[in-house]
């Protein structure tokens, strides 16, 4: 029978064990950004969309066809946020940012929503993990933040992955840039379809972010954006380079990166993995900082990053999951159920960390120790990865004893433990 309901296209239900990878990731990531001084933000899943077609831009993708937009019952035109950064900067600036610590660095996971078409590592709903540091005008956040990055990346278990890092020019030097940009393309504009053509006048770089072929070979031998950036920003680029040589972190330079939202100034950067195509990026970040007082703030240099964790999660070279101990706790039958709970009670309390289930299904011991078996051989149902598993028997027998058998499953041997001692003991 097929179900009446289904999920809604391009959302999907996290279940066991890959629910348990994504908080597993999640975990890790509290964990190294807190390391560098990061707190956790999380702001709402709605927003004004003016803050995003403000600070996104009008005439981005994500704001132009993407976004899932909608009037509430007093008609204030609300948006389910496609990223993170223009809430987290809206956050700062409605708390009193001038309160706030300086460098200010926050953290943040959560669902996003943008109206894409789905495919591989491709949804309407999808999560990111991202970091933005504010405050900090020169290149040492940018390398601060990159080196991070790849700290997390690398307690994942990814060795070879590497950055891909460009520098937009703001001000002046985009006026320029975009100047150049529209007399290369206007001669060839008659190739271009419908959405360019329009682009080539409104907002020329966003015609980096066309996945039309055409668009891409108009493009080839237009100007770069390095080509117009001010001292200032050359230098700064430069000095991101030196140190993330320094830092051991792979780079190449793309002259043609110049990421699908507005905000951006100066440093870009990106991470592609070869598994997901060239067409989807891992993460995605860099400097953002004018966005601030767009937004009717004060001048705040910024800097970060967002992955997108859906994709991380389908390229993760290892289980992020910490292995666990089982104690498998199995009744011989459904009289034993009370003492087995009892059992499982001293149990945790005196083995915290690791997980004891009681198999409340009446299926006895035969069964039992082949289920047992089954999630120590990594049976792909369980929830968590297990290390060692101990099938803790309660039978009428032990019942009547106060006592339990032990079985170390990897190490074939078994025990009989009276009930007192469960609680003391750490390790069989
Ligand atoms: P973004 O490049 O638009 O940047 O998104 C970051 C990452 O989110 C992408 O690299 C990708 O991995 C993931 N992502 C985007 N769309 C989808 C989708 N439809 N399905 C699955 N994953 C997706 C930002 O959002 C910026 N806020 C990043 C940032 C933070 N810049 C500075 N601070």
């Amino acid at each position: 029978m097929s179900p009446a309901y289904r999920a809604v296209k391009g959302t999907r239900d996290l279940l066991p064990p890959e629910s348990e990878k994504y908080a597993a990731v999640e975990s890790i990531a509290r964990q190294v950004f807190g390391g560098y001084g990061y707190g956790e933000i999380r702001t709402p899943i709605l927003e004004s969309t003016e803050l995003f077609s403000r600070s996104v831009g009008e005439t981005t993708d994500i704001v132009h066809k993407e976004m899932y937009t909608f009037l509430d019952r007093k008609g204030r035109s609300l948006t389910l946020r496609p990223e993170n950064t223009a809430g987290v900067v809206r956050a700062a600036l409605e708390r009193g940012i001038d309160r706030m610590p300086r460098p200010l660095r926050l953290w943040y996971a959560g669902e996003q929503f943008r109206y894409e078409r789905p495919q591989k590592g491709r949804y309407r709903e999808f999560r990111q993990i991202g970091a933005e540091m504010i405050g900090v005008p020169g290149s040492a956040s940018d390398a601060e933040v990159l080196v991070m990055l790849f700290d997390f990346l690398q307690r994942l278990g990814f060795i070879d992955l590497s950055v891909t890092l460009n520098c937009v020019p703001g001000g002046a030097g985009r006026e320029a840039f975009a100047d150049a940009l529209r007399s290369h393309v206007r001669p060839r504009a008659r190739r271009l379809g419908e959405d360019d053509r329009r682009r080539v006048e409104e907002n020329p770089l966003r015609l980096f972010d066309s996945k039309d072929p055409e668009t891409k070979a108009v493009l080839e031998g237009a100007p770069t954006t390095v080509e117009f950036l001010d001292p200032e920003a050359a230098s700064h680029y430069a000095e991101v380079k030196e140190f993330l040589r320094e830092s051991g972190i792979p780079f190449t330079e793309s002259p043609a990166l110049v990421r699908g939202l507005d905000y951006y100034t100066v440093t870009v950067f990106e991470v592609v993995s070869k598994s997901l195509g060239a067409q989807n990026a891992i993460l995605g970040g860099g400097r953002y900082d004018n966005l601030f007082a767009d937004l009717g703030g004060p001048p705040l240099p910024a800097v970060g990053f967002a992955i997108g964790e859906d994709r991380l999660v389908e390229v993760l070279p290892g289980d992020p999951r910490e292995p666990r101990e089982l104690w498998y706790v199995l009744p011989g039958s459904p009289e034993d159920f009370p003492y087995a709970m009892a059992v499982a009670r001293a149990l945790r309390s005196g083995h915290a960390g690791a997980v004891v289930e009681t198999d409340l299904s009446g299926r006895g011991f035969a069964k039992g120790f082949t289920r047992a078996s089954a999630i120590l051989a990594g049976d792909a149902d369980y929830p968590f990865r297990v290390s060692e598993v101990r099938v803790v028997s309660v039978g009428s027998q032990e019942r009547a004893e106060q006592t339990v058998k032990i079985k170390t499953l990897s190490a074939r041997r078994e025990e009989a433990v009276p009930l007192a001692a469960l609680t003391r003991r750490s390790r069989t």
